[in-house]
């Protein structure tokens, strides 16, 4: 079975941690002041969900990423290989509220996370939607809520693509890190942040 570790427990952390939960999906969060401190979220969240290290985290075979972006550095220091494993980016250059943009030279921000994860198979996905629609049931209006997802990686994309299909959410591919990533990366991809629902047609 595929196991899954989440690197922070914040706003969007516990956000994918909740979808999971609703499906007992198992995963370890993990934030920076170690497990003691999410005793309260992890009751919330329910029995799939354990509290771990960071790097009991990293160790899963999915591992999520989700701090901001100024701490992503320390977050991913000194974290054995991840030797093809996947991790998930769902990282945005902006600072905490009002948003202001992290300049990245124009880079897609997932090529800037790759290189902080090295031997990591790197999908970017669960970034573009604001935390409570993330958190909130997929089913929405007789539809879907709409997740993109994007890598230069066939395999791990299909990995989070049946992940994403799971927990009830339509998936969109968007191509590669260097053309479909940008099409959702706040700031300035021109789908990102919007609160899309794929409804069937006829619906
Ligand atoms: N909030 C949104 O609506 C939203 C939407 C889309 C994308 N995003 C992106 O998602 C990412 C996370 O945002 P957020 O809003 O969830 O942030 P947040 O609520 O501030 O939570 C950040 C989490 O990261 C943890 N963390 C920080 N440094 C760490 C380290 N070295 N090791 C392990 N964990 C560490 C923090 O743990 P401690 O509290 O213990 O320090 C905290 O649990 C950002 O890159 C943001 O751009 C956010």
């Amino acid at each position: 079975m595929t196991s899954i570790g989440i690197i922070g427990a914040g706003q969007i952390g516990a956000a994918i941690a909740r979808q999971l939960a609703r499906h007992g999906i198992e995963a370890t969060i993990s934030n920076s002041r170690g497990p003691h401190s999410l005793g309260e979220l992890v009751t919330q969240l329910g029995p799939s969900i354990t509290a771990g290290t960071r790097e009991d985290a990293a160790a899963k075979d999915i591992v999520f990423v989700a701090v901001p972006w100024t701490r992503l550095t320390e977050a991913l220091s000194g974290l054995p290989d991840f030797g093809g494993r996947i991790v998930v980016d769902t990282n945005n250059p902006l600072q905490k509220q009002p948003l202001p943009p992290i300049d990245i030279c124009g880079r897609a921000s997932t090529a800037v996370v790759a290189e902080m994860a090295p031997g990591a198979r790197v999908v970017k996905a669960f970034n573009h939607h604001a935390f409570w629609n993330l958190a909130a049931e997929p089913a929405k209006e007789g539809g879907q809520r709409i997740l993109f997802y994007a890598s230069d990686d066939a395999w791990a994309k299909a990995q989070i693509a049946a992940l994403i299909e799971r927990l009830g959410f339509f998936g969109v591919d968007t191509g590669n890190i260097e053309t479909g990533s940008r099409l959702f990366q706040p700031p300035g991809g021109p789908l990102a942040g919007h609160n899309l629902v794929k409804m069937e047609l006829g619906a």
